[in-house]
């Protein structure tokens, strides 16, 4: 298939032969006997400019039924434009209405509130916002594979539902098949046996676990899917339903896991840069002043690693007003995070060496038994967009953890016996795709970066 999209046609050379633009119509000028018709077809977020005169057939009554929003298919000449910004416009020979949009249309061309959009999310696409996030999303998407696949990792599809909780936190969606209004009891408690998979089972938090039995297969796998967390928190960085992208190394130690974190997000933040080049000034200009810019130094510069232990020395002789005040092991707020980045080091942060308390059972332990062998990466504005870490390869010590959490080693068998058979160290990391998306293009709202946002109360569409 040929490109025909406005992108690929902004970009030709004007021709004798006449050509048909499909698309919608964003706005409508007309005065004395001439149109100005600005048409998007999502491929691009510029518009190509439609000119059409009164000579054309039926002209009055075609303008008529042209409001904003409707669909049309225009056929024209590609020329030369006089105006500034664009360097072809079409000189139209039809046009075909395909579908009208009356006057109720709620897109008109005005400015919305993101929160408004929200509520119309089967239309927010067709504004120039969406538009460019979905562009970067898929760009994004790509330049992730391009990054793994380069360096001969293998793309595993771990399962969405599973019996096992990754991160221990018990935040987990149920899944079953049981009556909800008459739940089968054993003990007073739901009896599982009875339900499809004869055990509880739940939507995944993480591919991590599965991930790793890869790992220790063939040598380097990432994951890439859809990741659910049943939290209760309503923020501007939180989803219930969201994406993550989880590496997992085997022979690799934290060192080297950072070094990956860090390769990697500077190659797609110079892809998008490289690809999305309208797009992103788009972003620049509108939603976040300096985001091009500021991407560009990260690539350049080194990201500060330091301990959990010295973010918190750095974070107790703060003059700022803390919300929630810190002290040694206590677990870094988001507002902690930001003064790390934004006012102490000005650069995205790898915290490292968490204290075991407030961390997952997976991690491996330091020698101080106090620490784990985390990894947090912080950037300015959000705060985590990576989590990761080297893992607990120790079956005994791993073993002893599972059991810290409250959690019960049955339901880890497999996970226990890769420490068991061939066991070496390994370690990975889970990106928040929506979380990188946010910090890329400027977006403040963590809903307003995925198609159709899952969260508390949240399920329309
Ligand atoms: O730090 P988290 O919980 O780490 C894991 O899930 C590990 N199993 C990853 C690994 O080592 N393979 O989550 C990883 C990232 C966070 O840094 C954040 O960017 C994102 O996932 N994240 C969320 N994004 C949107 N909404 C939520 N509720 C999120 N929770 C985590
Ligand atoms: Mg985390």
């Amino acid at each position: 298939m040929e490109k025909t999209g406005i992108k690929h046609i902004l970009q030709m050379e004007p021709q004798e032969q006449e050509l048909t633009v499909q698309g919608w119509i964003r706005t409508k000028r007309d005065s004395k006997g001439i149109a100005f018709l600005e048409i998007n077809d999502g491929t691009s977020i510029k518009n190509l400019q439609a000119i059409a005169e009164q000579t054309l057939p039926g002209y009055d009554d075609i303008m008529k039924r042209i409001n904003t929003g409707c669909s049309v298919a225009i056929t024209g000449n590609l020329i030369p434009s006089p105006a500034k910004g664009q360097a072809v416009e079409l000189k139209v020979t039809g046009i075909e209405i395909l579908g009208e949009a009356p006057p109720d249309y709620v897109l008109q061309k005005k400015r919305h509130s993101f929160e408004f959009l929200r509520e119309i999310a089967h239309l927010r696409p067709r504004t120039n916002t969406f538009g460019a996030v979905a562009r970067v999303r898929s760009a994004m998407s790509y330049a992730i594979h391009s990054f793994f696949q380069e360096r001969d990792f293998v793309y595993i599809h771990t399962p969405i539902i599973t019996g096992s909780d990754c991160e221990g936190a018990g935040e987990m969606f149920q899944v079953t098949t049981l009556p909800l209004e008459q739940v089968p009891l054993a003990d007073g408690k739901p009896d599982y046996s009875q339900d499809f998979f004869g055990k509880k089972a739940s939507l995944t938090v993480s591919g991590q676990l599965e991930g790793e039995t890869y790992a220790l297969a063939l040598k380097n796998i990432y994951t890439f899917g859809p990741t659910f967390r049943a939290e209760n928190s309503n923020t501007s960085r939180h989803l219930a339903e969201f994406w993550m992208i989880e590496p997992e190394m085997a022979f690799c130690d934290l060192n080297l896991n950072m070094d990956v974190a860090e390769e990697f997000l500077k190659y797609i933040f110079s892809y998008v840069l490289e690809h999305c080049g309208d797009d992103m000034e788009f972003f620049d200009r509108w939603i976040n002043k300096g985001t091009i810019a500021n991407l560009e130094s990260i690539i350049k510069s080194d990201f500060k690693r330091v301990t959990y232990t010295e973010a918190v020395e750095e974070l107790m002789k703060a003059k700022a007003d803390f919300e929630f005040p810190v002290k040694w092991g206590t677990d870094l707020q988001s507002e902690h995070e930001k003064y790390l980045t934004e006012e102490v080091y000005g650069l995205p942060v790898i915290l490292t060496d968490y204290p075991r308390e407030i961390k997952a059972f997976y991690m491996k332990m330091n020698d101080d038994n106090k620490t784990v062998r985390a990894m947090d990466v912080l950037v300015p504005r959000l705060g985590e967009i990576i989590g990761g870490s080297q893992r607990e390869d120790d079956h005994d010590r791993l073993e002893a953890r599972i059991k810290e959490f409250g959690l019960d080693p049955a339901d880890y068998w497999w996970y226990l016996e890769l420490r068991k058979f061939g066991g070496v160290p390994h370690a990975g990391f889970g990106l928040g795709f929506e979380r990188v998306i946010q910090f890329v293009t400027g977006m403040k709202n963590i809903r307003d970066v995925i198609p159709y946002p899952r969260a508390v109360n949240t399920l329309e569409f």
